[in-house]
C-alpha cells in the first residue's frame, strides 16, 4: 500500500531510540497509512542495524544508511527524495518531537487555505505557554531566542519558532526546493521558509521534551553558523556559509595580524619581517577557531588536531609566500602604504587557503 505520509528522521546515534520512536508513531498514527524514512550517517553506535531491527518487523520502515556523505540538512534532503508518501514529515529520531501532532499537521495540509489550511506546518516549541522541557539550559534557551529573534527579521515573517526542526509539507513543494537548498547545516524548515516566501506557513503547538537518551549535537556555535547562513543567502548563493565563515574568522584573525603588525613596525622591524610574522600569528588563529566554528561537523581532535594544523600550515605557507611577495610588491608601488598592500597579500591567502585546506584539511570525510 502506498503511504500517504512519510516520516522522515535523520539520525546520529540514536541506536537507543528508534524502536521507541517507531512504537510512539504507531500508537499516533493508528488513521493514517504512513512509513519510516531514517537517514543515518553511518553512526558508530549501529543506528542503522537498529532501524534494520525494527524493519524487520513491520514493512512500512526503510533505512538508508549513508556511508559516505554528513550532515543533518542533506540527511533530511535525501529522506525526502526516497519518500513514497504524498506528504513528508519531518522530525528528531530521540524523542523531542512528539509524534501525536501528526495528525493535526496533516490534517491542516489536506485543508485549503481559506479554512485554516497551509503548505507548510510546523511544530512550535514556543506556542503552549509552558516552560520548554527540552531546551534544559537557560543558556540554550536564550541562544534560541536570539536565534529566533535574527531569523525572523531576515524572514519579514513572525513565527514563534523558525528554528524548530519538526515540520510537515507536501513531498512536492519540498522536492521542488532542493536545489535551492543548503546541503550543509542544519536549519531545514528556516532555508524551506526563506525559499518558499509565498507558502502559507501556520505553526502548532506541541510540548518539546527532553532526550530519550543520547545527547544533543548542537552547541552555541549555530548561532555563528546562523549568521554565516543568513550573509549567504543574501549573497543570492555565490558564497557558500563555509567560505562565509572562513572569511570571518579570517576578518577576526586580520585584527590579531594587523595589531602585531603594526606593534612589529613600531619595534623597528623591516616591513617583511613584520608581515611573516603577523601572518604566523594570525595562522595559528584561524586554524583553530575554523576548526571549532566553521567546521564544527568534522571538527579535528587530538592527533588529527595537531595533523591539520602541519597540514595547514604547509598550505598556508604556500600561501605566506604569495602573500608576502604581492604585500611587498604593492607596499613598493604604493610608496609604503602599508595597510592597502597587507590587505592585497591576505586577499590573494584567504582565497587558496579556503579552497585548499576545505578539500585536504577538513573534506575528508565529505
Ligand atoms: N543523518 C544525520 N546526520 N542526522 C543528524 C546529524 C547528522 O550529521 N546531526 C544530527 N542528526 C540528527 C539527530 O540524531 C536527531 O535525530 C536530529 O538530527 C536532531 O539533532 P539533535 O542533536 O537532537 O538536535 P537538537 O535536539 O539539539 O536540536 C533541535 O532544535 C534545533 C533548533 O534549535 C532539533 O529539532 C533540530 O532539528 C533543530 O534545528
Ligand atoms: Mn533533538
Amino acid at each position: 500500500m502506498t503511504p500517504t505520509v512519510s516520516i522522515v528522521v535523520p539520525t546520529y546515534n540514536e541506536a537507543g531510540n528508534v524502536a521507541r520512536l517507531y512504537d510512539d508513531l504507531a500508537a499516533a498514527l493508528p488513521a493514517l497509512a504512513w512509513e519510516l524514512v531514517v537517514v543515518d550517517d553511518d553512526s558508530p553506535d549501529g543506528t542503522a542495524d537498529a532501524v534494520r531491527r525494527v524493519a524487520a518487523l513491520h514493512g512500512n520502515v526503510r533505512c538508508l544508511q549513508r556511508v559516505q556523505e554528513r550532515g543533518l540538512a542533506s540527511a533530511v534532503h535525501w529522506g525526502v527524495q526516497a519518500a513514497h508518501g504524498e506528504i513528508v514529515v519531518v522530525m528528531d529520531g530521540d524523542g523531542q518531537h512528539a509524534p501525536a501532532l501528526i495528525p493535526a499537521m496533516v490534517e491542516a495540509l489536506q485543508k485549503p487555505g481559506g479554512e485554516g489550511g497551509a503548505d507548510i506546518v510546523s511544530g512550535s516549541r514556543f506556542l503552549s505557554g509552558g516552560p520548554v522541557e527540552g531546551l534544559e539550559s537557560p543558556r540554550r534557551l536564550a541562544l534560541s531566542e536570539r536565534g529566533n529573534q535574527l531569523v525572523n527579521l531576515f524572514l519579514g515573517r513572525t513565527l514563534s519558532d523558525p528554528l524548530t526542526g519538526f515540520f510537515a509539507t507536501s513531498r512536492r513543494l519540498f522536492v521542488a526546493s532542493i536545489p535551492r537548498l543548503q546541503a550543509d547545516g542544519f536549519k531545514v524548515f528556516f532555508d524551506l521558509a526563506w525559499h518558499n516566501r509565498g507558502a502559507t506557513i501556520r505553526e502548532l503547538p506541541f510540548d518539546f521534551r527532553k532526550r530519550q537518551s543520547g545527547e544533543s549535537k548542537l552547541g552555541s556555535y549555530v548561532l555563528w553558523l546562523l549568521a554565516c547562513d543568513i550573509v549567504a543567502k543574501l549573497s543570492r548563493g555565490l558564497l557558500p556559509p563555509r567560505l562565509v565563515s572562513f572569511v570571518g574568522v579570517g576578518l577576526i584573525g586580520s585584527i590579531f595580524h594587523f595589531s602585531v603588525l603594526y606593534a612589529a613596525l613600531a619595534a623597528g622591524a623591516a616591513f617583511w619581517v613584520a608581515q611573516a610574522v603577523a601572518t604566523i600569528v594570525a595562522l595559528v588563529f584561524n586554524f583553530s577557531i575554523n576548526n571549532v566554528l566553521t567546521y564544527s561537523d568534522q571538527r579535528l581532535r587530538g592527533t588529527l588536531f595537531w595533523k591539520g594544523l602541519l597540514l595547514y600550515s604547509l598550505i598556508a605557507s604556500l600561501g605566506i609566500v604569495a602573500n608576502v611577495s604581492t604585500a611587498q610588491l604593492a607596499y613598493v608601488q604604493l610608496n609604503g602604504h602599508a595597510f592597502l598592500a597587507s590587505t592585497a597579500g591576505l586577499v590573494i591567502d584567504v582565497i587558496w587557503r579556503f579552497v585548499v585546506s576545505n578539500r585536504l584539511v577538513w573534506g575528508g570525510r565529505r
